[in-house]
C-alpha cells in the first residue's frame, strides 16, 4: 500500500500506540485529542518509542526523521481534512464516539474511511447517525498496539466491503495480521478468549482446584502464557467484570458466557488484583506472594499398582510408578492404588464403571504430558493413604503434581473442550474465517495453538467426548457441543474444514 495520510483521534493509551505502528510504517499521520497538550504528548511518545530504533541500529537516522517530519500534533479537529482514513481511539462512551464521527463527516473527504477502535460497542451504533455508514469500520486493535500483532476489521452490516479492504492493506502495511470480522460481542478475539475465565471460575467455583493449581496446570501442562487467574488479577478483575457481564448480556444470556457469582463479591471487596494489592493473589508491590505449598510425602515401600489397561497412557504411567518403586499388578481387587484415565468423566463414575473399590482409585489426567506436570484426581472416597501414595509416586522424578477433587474433565481438559467449543461456534456462526481466527487467537490471546487446529490435536472426538461428558455430568447447557464440531467428527475431518458453500 502507498503511503497515505491517517488521522488518529483520541491520543490516550491506545491512540499513542495506532500514531507509533503507523509512523514507523511510514504513512503520514494527523493525531488529535480534545484534551489540551494530549496530541503532542502522545505523538512525543510514538517518536520517542520509534527513536529507540536508532539507537539498537534498526533504523537508520535519516528514515527516523523522515519519519518525525511526517507525524504531526493537531490542535483542531478540522486539520484532519485531508485524511484518507481516520481512526478514533477516545473514551468508551456510544454518545461522545456517534457525535465525533458525526462531527469526523462534516470534516474529512466523502471517500475518507472512518474507523473505530472501540472494544465492546456496536460498531453499526457509532455509524448510525453517520450520513455514510459504509465508510465507518471497527478497527480494533490490542493493548500495547506495535507488539500485538494483530488487529481486527470489523465489518458492521452498512459498512462497504471497499472499506474493510481498505483497512485491511492498512493493517498489513504496518506489518500487522488483519482479521476481519463481523460486528458481534467481543468481536472474534474477545470472544473466543471467554472459555479461559469462564472454565477457570467454574472449576473453583465446584471446589474442585484451587486459582494456583489452575493457572499451573495450564501454564505449565498445557502452553498458556497465563492462567486464568493471573490473567484476571493482571486485567483488574474491577475491568474484567464489566466484559464477563457485557458479553453474556449481548449474547442473550447464552450459557456458555454466564459469568460466575464468585465475581461480584470480590469486586465489592476490592480485590481487583495486582492494582489493589490483593485479588486472586496476594501481592507485595509487583512481587506475587507465593501460595503456602504442601510438602510431597514420603514414597511408600511395597505397593502394588494397578493401572487401567484402556487408559491411553498406560505405558508412560506405568514406566513413571515403577521406576518409583511400585510394582505392577494386573488384578485390581487386590492392589493397593488403582489409576484411572478418564477422558469427559470424573474418577468416581469411572471407578464405579470398572466395578473398583473408590477409596483406592485415583486418576490422572491423560490430555496433560507427564513429562511437563501431573494432575492427580481423587474421587469422593479416595483415602488420604491413597492420595499420599500416589502422590509421592507422581512426584518422585521431581516433576510438580496437582491434586484436584473430583471433575468431569479435570482442569485442562474442561478448559480446553470449552475453547474449542466456543471456537467451533464462532465458525458456525461465521463470525470469521477458520483462518482469521485461528491467528487472531495465536497472536491476540497468546495461545501456543489456533483454537480448530488444537481440537485437531486432541482429537476431535475426544473433544466431543469430553462435552458431552461434562454436559451429561453437569446437566449444564453451557458444555452443548457446537454444530459444527459435531459435524467433522461424524464425518472424521478436520475441524479446520470450512462450510461447504462458503469454500
Ligand atoms: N486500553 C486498552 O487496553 C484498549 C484495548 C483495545 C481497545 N481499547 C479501546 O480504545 C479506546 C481508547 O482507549 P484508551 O485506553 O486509549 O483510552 P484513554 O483513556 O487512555 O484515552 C482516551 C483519549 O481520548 C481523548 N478523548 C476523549 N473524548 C474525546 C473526544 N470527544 N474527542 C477527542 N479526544 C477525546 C481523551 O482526552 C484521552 O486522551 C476505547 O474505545 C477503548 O475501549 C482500549
Amino acid at each position: 500500500m502507498k503511503p497515505i495520510t491517517l488521522g488518529v483521534v483520541g491520543a490516550g493509551a491506545m491512540g499513542r500506540g495506532i500514531v507509533q505502528l503507523f509512523a514507523q510504517a511510514g504513512h503520514r499521520v494527523r493525531c488529535f485529542d480534545a484534551a489540551p497538550g494530549a496530541a503532542p504528548k502522545a505523538v512525543e511518545f510514538a517518536l520517542g518509542m520509534i527513536g529507540r530504533g536508532v539507537e539498537k541500529g534498526r533504523l537508520t537516522a535519516g528514515s527516523f526523521s523522515a519519519i518525525r517530519e511526517n507525524v504531526l500534533a493537531c490542535p483542531q479537529m478540522a486539520d484532519l481534512a485531508d485524511c484518507d482514513v481516520v481512526i478514533e481511539a477516545i473514551v468508551e462512551d456510544l454518545e461522545v464516539k456517534r457525535q465525533l464521527f458525526c462531527a469526523l463527516e462534516a470534516v474529512v473527504a466523502d471517500t475518507a474511511v472512518l474507523a473505530s477502535n472501540t472494544s465492546s460497542l456496536t460498531v453499526a451504533d457509532i455509524a448510525a447517525a453517520c450520513r455514510h455508514p459504509a465508510r465507518v469500520a471497527g478497527l480494533h486493535f490490542f493493548n500495547p498496539v506495535p507488539l500485538m500483532k494483530v488487529a481486527e476489521v470489523i465489518a458492521a452490516l452498512r459498512t462497504s466491503p471497499a472499506t474493510v479492504d481498505t483497512l485491511c492493506h492498512l493493517v498489513s502495511s504496518a506489518g500487522h495480521r488483519a482479521v476481519v470480522t463481523a460486528d458481534q460481542p467481543g468481536f472474534l478475539v474477545n470472544h473466543a478468549g471467554r472459555g479461559l475465565y469462564t472454565e477457570g471460575l467454574r472449576i473453583l467455583e465446584e471446589q474442585v482446584a484451587s486459582p494456583a493449581d489452575v493457572d499451573e496446570v495450564l501454564r505449565e501442562g498445557v502452553g498458556f502464557r497465563m492462567g486464568p487467574f493471573e490473567l484476571l488479577d493482571l486485567t483488574g478483575l474491577d475491568v474484567s467484570s464489566k466484559v464477563m457481564a457485557s458479553i453474556y448480556e449481548q449474547f442473550q444470556h447464552e450459557p456458555r458466557f454466564r459469568p460466575s457469582s464468585l465475581v461480584a463479591p470480590r469486586v465489592a471487596a476490592g480485590l481487583f488484583g495486582r492494582k489493589t494489592g490483593e485479588g486472586w493473589y496476594a501481592y507485595d508491590g509487583d512481587t506475587r506472594r507465593a501460595p503456602p505449598s504442601r510438602p510431597v510425602p514420603p514414597l511408600p515401600t511395597g505397593l502394588t499398582v494397578w493401572i487401567d489397561p484402556g487408559a491411553s497412557g498406560h505405558d508412560g504411567l506405568a514406566a513413571l510408578l515403577a521406576g518409583a518403586g511400585a510394582a505392577l499388578g494386573q488384578d485390581a481387587a487386590h492392589a493397593d492404588l488403582c489409576v484411572v484415565q478418564p477422558w469427559g468423566g470424573d474418577a468416581s463414575h469411572t471407578a464405579a464403571a470398572l466395578g473398583l473399590d473408590a477409596t483406592r482409585v485415583v486418576a490422572v489426567d491423560p490430555l496433560v504430558p507427564l513429562a511437563l506436570r501431573r494432575t492427580l484426581m481423587l474421587t469422593a472416597l479416595t483415602s488420604t493413604t491413597v492420595r499420599d501414595a500416589a502422590w509421592a509416586l507422581l512426584a518422585a522424578d521431581g516433576v510438580p503434581v496437582s491434586i484436584i477433587n473430583d471433575s468431569p474433565g479435570f482442569i485442562a481438559q474442561r478448559v480446553l473442550a470449552t475453547i474449542v467449543n466456543i471456537a467451533a461456534q464462532i465458525a458456525q456462526r461465521g463470525i470469521a474465517s477458520v483462518a482469521d481466527i485461528e491467528d487472531a487467537v495465536k497472536l491476540g490471546l497468546g495461545y501456543p495453538h489456533g483454537p480448530l487446529a488444537w481440537g485437531d490435536r486432541i482429537g476431535g472426538a475426544r473433544i466431543l467426548q469430553i462435552l458431552q461428558g461434562m454436559q451429561a455430568e453437569t446437566g449444564d447447557p453451557r458444555y452443548r457441543p457446537s454444530p459444527w464440531l459435531v459435524r467433522r467428527v461424524a464425518l472424521g475431518v478436520s475441524l479446520l474444514t470450512p462450510e461447504a458453500a462458503r469454500a
